[in-house]
């Protein structure tokens, strides 16, 4: 929101910039590899390619050396932004050249992504939403915050709500799942837990919400590709998550790679501008992807980087995040009048908006190395990634193995077991190697003895402990896969286990669902980890010894197979011919079509019981109830989801819809009655000409233990006083 005075002296500074100091404050720029060693960029990628060096030697050579932060830029006010300038040392350098040796003494603004942890890591966001859990995304977003801010930085490019339904995809990992009230409500609770309700606080970082809009939907699961779909798909599913984190009061805004429908979201004015700016008032800033900009030539859309810039710019945008097509163009596409100077008042005005919120003119020295010191892995950060992790994995099988009782010999299998650094998953801040601790050092911090499962002869033991999955590198960014199945070695490994009649538990590490067919065989017992971050090993040996009883819910299915994907998510549309025992109804001949595992599903080491259900029509919507009942003999959250369905409507609609849930703790024996209230808004959709509606009739409510298992009761639903609803935008 605007503030009166920070307009002011917005207005006051624009008026005494130059055109290039303008363009300069549009310019992030990224720091350029120098010294410590003597082989170029693309040398090095050369010999990752052709296998002379690993992706990981790679990474670490070139995160460990020297950067250049173009001071010289800089100085001339060339530069607004630098992207992961990590350290508060090096940042109150490059800001004392920013303050004190640049014409205006504009501050810099120093961006990072700081998506699940900064030196602590807590789960991948698709493993922490499955805590379906507004607190604890808030705590883990805060705890983040206070590391980064620490190390010099202002924002972070987090959160990601791009609905993901497609597991192919890497980014899956990066987001909240299929659904779009999670991850808009995840957003939401992320961008509170970044920025507080002060962004001048120290300990604070600016969100920004990305990738703008429906990057999740690429075409195939492939990464940057494109997205194609309906107006109406596109209001309903995939832009709400962003109105909800914007509307949360993000202060950035990340178009994202992929072009929509046509046109490349970074050159997208219906985005940048129509919805994002005039629809939803957002007032703060919008950041490129990282060479989004120039990329546009690659789209086929803009003829050469000044065209490209000229449309950016024209969109909406306000920074550019590296490609440096701003910074080379905007003077001479103001001169020639092909962006005016109103235009690029505003975006400058953007940028400036930001950099006074987060108090940078006032105090841009926001910390030091001794606080920065003392921010990063403490006890109270480790105790609160423990339990994150402990409440984002989900109990997959379990056929009485578990909890483990104390004193059985256990057989430690697959190399995910011992490797700490694994357990970070993608985008891991600045983790250092030995952070992350395994299965196998929670092992042995708690002196439980163990015996390697190696290539010889498997050892006597009780019970095996088998690690299995992805590898952290194997999720993310540019990581999509065209197959989802387990890999041969883990298969292998599991079969060989089973052979010799002991029990197996499997452990799966990954960033996104994958097909568990072969470890349902095989393993008595599937604990789905994801990628659990610093504490991994401690959280899975708290859940696997009872101390924690499970009751994370998984907000992605899982695959039965491969080519399932992407029509695997649970709230599809329905067809003329549902899948059934008939041939001619909407199946494969070779898979299943339901998920192996679905949306919301999760078990726990006690039962819950659900009965009563009622629901009713309220004056602006639905209130219904249902009891939920622990009928086991242990302590337990369940998660309590309330689904909607809509039988006949103007448009196809889902076969059920996530309206609300709860998550309630229940002592063994207690029974609680749980209650939603949906606002109608919640019920409508758009209609063929896109007016969004409300519809009169039938509304089924279903409520239940995940999108499965429900219990349902109907709602004849007659909105009052109401003429059809025929406004073109949600309410
Ligand atoms: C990613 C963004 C990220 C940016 C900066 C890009 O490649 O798509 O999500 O924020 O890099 O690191």
């Amino acid at each position: 929101m605007k503030h009166p005075e920070i307009e002011k002296r917005i207005k006051d500074l624009l008026g005494k910039m130059t055109l290039e100091e303008k363009v300069g404050q549009l310019h992030q720029a990224g720091g350029s590899i120098v010294g410590a060693f003597d082989l170029s960029l693309e040398e090095i990628l050369t010999m990752v390619q052709d296998g002379r060096m690993t992706e990981e030697e790679a990474h670490k050579m070139i995160s460990e050396a020297k950067r250049d932060w173009h001071e010289d830029d800089l100085r001339a006010g060339r530069i607004g932004s630098y992207l992961g300038l990590v350290g508060s040392e090096e940042m109150n350098r490059m800001q004392h050249i920013a303050v004190e040796e640049t014409r205006l003494g504009i501050p810099l603004i120093n961006g990072f992504d700081v998506i699940h942890g900064f030196r602590t890591i807590t789960p991948i966001p698709l493993a922490e939403s499955c805590a379906w859990d507004m607190d604890l995304w808030e705590h883990t977003a805060r705890m983040s915050a206070e590391e980064a801010a620490a190390a010099g930085i202002h924002m972070t490019f987090s959160p990601m709500v791009d609905v993901s339904k497609d597991p192919r995809w890497g980014r899956i990992a990066e987001s909240a799942g299929e659904d779009a009230l999670l991850n808009g409500l995840y957003g939401e609770a992320k961008v509170k837990g970044y920025q507080t309700d002060d962004l001048a606080r120290h300990d604070a970082l600016a969100a920004c919400v990305k990738h703008f809009a429906a990057y999740g939907a690429a075409e195939g699961g492939r990464d940057y590709n494109r997205v194609d779909m309906s107006p109406q798909r596109f209001e309903e599913e995939y832009l709400p998550s962003y109105e909800r984190a914007v509307k949360a009061g993000a202060r950035a805004v990340m178009p994202a790679f992929n072009d929509l429908s046509g046109v490349p979201c970074s050159v997208n004015k219906k985005l940048l501008t129509d919805i994002l700016r005039k629809r939803w008032g957002f007032d703060g800033m919008t950041i490129s992807d990282a060479n989004a900009i120039a990329e546009c030539i690659n789209h086929g859309i803009a003829a050469d980087r000044r065209d490209a810039a000229r449309q950016a710019l024209n969109a909406g945008m306000d920074m550019d995040m590296t490609s440096g097509c701003f910074l080379d163009h905007v003077k001479e596409l103001v001169e020639t009048d092909e962006v005016s100077m109103e235009r690029l008042d505003e975006a400058v005005g953007d940028i400036l908006r930001l950099k006074f919120e987060l108090g940078l003119f006032d105090d841009p020295y926001r910390s030091d190395a001794e606080r920065e010191k003392a921010a990063m892995l403490t006890p109270a950060h480790r105790a609160l990634a423990r339990e994150a992790a402990r409440k984002s994995m989900v109990l997959l099988k379990n056929d009485g193995l578990l909890p483990l009782k104390e004193g059985l010999r256990i057989g430690l299998a697959g190399a995910l077991a011992s490797d700490g650094d694994e357990m970070c998953g993608t985008w891991a801040g600045i983790v250092q190697p030995g952070d992350c601790r395994s299965i196998r050092d929670g092992l042995e911090v708690e002196q439980i003895s163990y015996d390697r499962v190696t290539e010889g002869p498997l050892p006597d033991c009780d019970v095996f402990l088998c690690a299995i999955g992805e590898g952290k590198n194997e999720s993310g960014e540019a990581a999509s896969r065209a197959s989802l199945e387990l890999r041969d070695e883990d298969i292998a490994l599991l079969k060989r286990l089973k052979a010799s009649g002991k029990p197996v538990v499997a452990v799966v590490f990954a960033g996104r669902p994958l097909c568990l067919g072969p470890a349902i065989e095989c393993a008595g017992a599937i604990l789905m980890a994801w990628h659990p971050g610093t504490e991994a090993g401690p959280a899975i040996l708290d859940l696997l010894f009872g101390r924690a009883n499970p009751s994370a819910r998984l907000t992605a299915g899982f695959p039965a197979a491969t080519g399932q994907c992407p029509s695997l998510y649970y709230d599809h549309i329905r067809t003329g011919r549902p899948a059934g025992k008939f041939k001619y109804t909407s199946k494969y001949l070779d898979a299943p079509v339901e998920p192996l595992f679905p949306f919301g599903f999760g078990l726990s080491y006690t039962d819950y019981q659900y009965s009563d259900i009622s629901a009713s029509q309220t004056k602006d919507g639905i209130h219904a109830e249902i009891t939920v009942q622990n009928t086991g003999d242990r302590a337990g959250d369940e998660i309590v989801q309330c689904y909607f369905r809509d039988p006949v409507a103007r448009r196809v609609r889902p076969v059920r819809k996530l309206a609300a849930f709860e998550k309630i703790a229940l002592r063994p024996g207690e029974s609680k009655r749980v209650s939603f209230d949906i606002p109608d808004t919640a019920l409508g959709y758009f209609d063929p000409d896109m007016n969004f509606i409300i519809d009169d009739g039938l509304i089924e409510i279903h409520i239940g233990a995940n999108a499965r298992d429900t219990l349902r009761a109907d709602v004849n639903f007659i909105r009052e006083n109401q003429a059809p609803a025929a406004n073109t935008s949600r309410p």
